[in-house]
């Protein structure tokens, strides 16, 4: 945990220039040409490993343009990507020379896939980030094969474990001096112990070759930030820098079979729940092996691209919001505190509410659309210092399809009454 909060405050020099983000997340592997789950269904003993590793005779990338994946990202509003450098397969995107699977090596694509597109994301502007999985159920000095298949201990055979760390060490340094990546998103750190990976050395490595660089949790206690998956947080997490990664539908990786997409307005909400928590959303796309980017999947990036260059200011230079007592719904303020941000994910019916609001409001407008709105104090006597009911008008035709925002400026940085009211005494 000391680790954790030392690294932390380094992350914090690395992040406060930008606050709250939408990033979109890459799940790009052989999983594809079967449109079977990553790297899980030999895993789990659903298809064998050889059947499995068979897909790699069909992935062809032959209709890739990582120009055009970098310009969809970039339009959807997001500053980051995050694409899997490696799943637990142990596939490798780019030309390892550590291992003896990449996609180079391995497949009809018969080239790196990370080299061209890391490229196009910094040409975007954009910010890269590579996903590793530390353990790698492919290679034959790993331990586990399958959910009922390992090949040895690590107590038993300590020189073999051995190989396989320094087999690590060697794709990441790879990646370090070919990628130099912004963002380390590992995973799969769950099966072994912190002392066995050797999370202190390879931390160290990493920002040896760049201290800024920042470090997702699943390194067993060495991360500078948490990721909840898929559960949305209902409260608060403690350290104040998360990001929580999302699905389009169930899957991270293309899977045709599975249509339960959720709306764009479903992802818009959880996103704005996310912001309002003070997060980040990672909101996955899962290409398939020819590089096309399945269709609902760009509708989705288009969507929040439409809402995110609209209410850009209520995105990336905010941080969260004030209590739900408050204000039912979703909130967050910008970086000085004075400007208050409601987001509507519904009808309003005419009006919303604020209660236990002190500061004094300049001005009620729309995000996006200008609109000053009418607002008043209700239920707040000249003798009482407890603010009353403050609403907002809020007329039909300012309300955005998905969400609309309404940016509240106060007089200095927000002041919020807390108790339980005045009681009069009679006498
Ligand atoms: C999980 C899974 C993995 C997926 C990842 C994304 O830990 O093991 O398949 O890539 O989450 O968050």
């Amino acid at each position: 945990m000391k680790k954790l909060l030392l690294l932390f405050l380094l992350a914090t020099v690395a992040t406060t220039s930008s606050a709250q983000e939408i990033a979109i997340f890459i799940h790009w592997g052989i999983y594809a040409v079967r449109g079977v789950s990553e790297s899980w269904s030999f895993f789990n003993e659903r298809l064998s490993h050889e059947e499995y590793m068979r897909q790699q005779k069909g992935f062809t990338a032959s209709k890739w343009n990582p120009q055009e994946w970098a310009r969809i990202i970039k339009e959807s509003g997001a500053q980051y990507t995050v694409i899997t450098s490696k799943h637990h397969d142990g596939m490798a995107l780019w030309d390892t020379k550590a291992g003896k699977l990449s996609m180079k090596k391995c497949t009809p694509a018969r080239r790196d896939l990370l080299t061209p597109f890391a490229e196009a994301v910094r040409k975007e502007g954009l910010r890269l980030g590579l996903y590793y999985s530390l353990l790698d159920w492919s290679h034959p000095d790993y331990p586990n094969w399958t959910r009922n298949t390992i090949r040895y201990k690590i107590e038993e055979q300590p020189k073999r474990w051995e190989k396989f760390v320094q087999f690590n060490f060697a794709q990441l340094t790879e990646l370090c001096q070919q990628f130099n990546p912004d963002l380390w998103w590992f995973d799969g750190d769950w099966e072994q112990t912190a002392e066995a990976w050797r999370a202190d050395e390879i931390i160290k490595r990493l920002r040896a070759c760049n201290p800024l660089t920042i470090v997702n949790s699943r390194i067993q206690g060495y991360g500078d930030y948490l990721t909840p998956e898929r559960g949305i947080p209902t409260e608060r997490p403690c350290i104040p820098y998360w990001e929580l990664c999302q699905t389009m539908n169930d899957s991270w990786g293309y899977y045709p079979t599975d249509t339960n997409y959720k709306s764009p307005y479903q992802l818009l909400r959880l996103f704005v729940d996310c912001l309002s928590m003070g997060g980040n959303l990672l909101l996955d796309i899962g290409p398939r092996e020819d590089g096309t980017i399945p269709e609902e999947q760009i509708e989705i990036l288009k969507a929040f691209g439409r809402w995110t260059s609209k209410h850009a200011e209520a995105i990336y230079d905010t941080r969260a919001g004030i209590p739900s007592n408050y204000f039912h719904g979703y909130t967050t303020l910008n970086q000085q505190g004075d400007i208050l941000y409601l987001y509507l994910p519904y009808h309003p019916n005419g009006m919303v509410e604020i209660k236990g609001l002190v500061s004094k409001v300049k001005k009620a407008r729309v995000v996006g659309n200008g609109t000053e709105l009418h607002c008043k104090m209700w239920n707040q006597p000249s003798w009482s210092e407890i603010p009353g009911n403050f609403y907002i008008t809020i007329p039909d035709s300012v309300l955005d399809q998905d969400i609309t925002v309404v940016a509240v400026e106060l007089d200095g940085p927000i002041k919020l009454y807390s108790g339980e009211g005045k009681v009069i005494d009679a006498n």
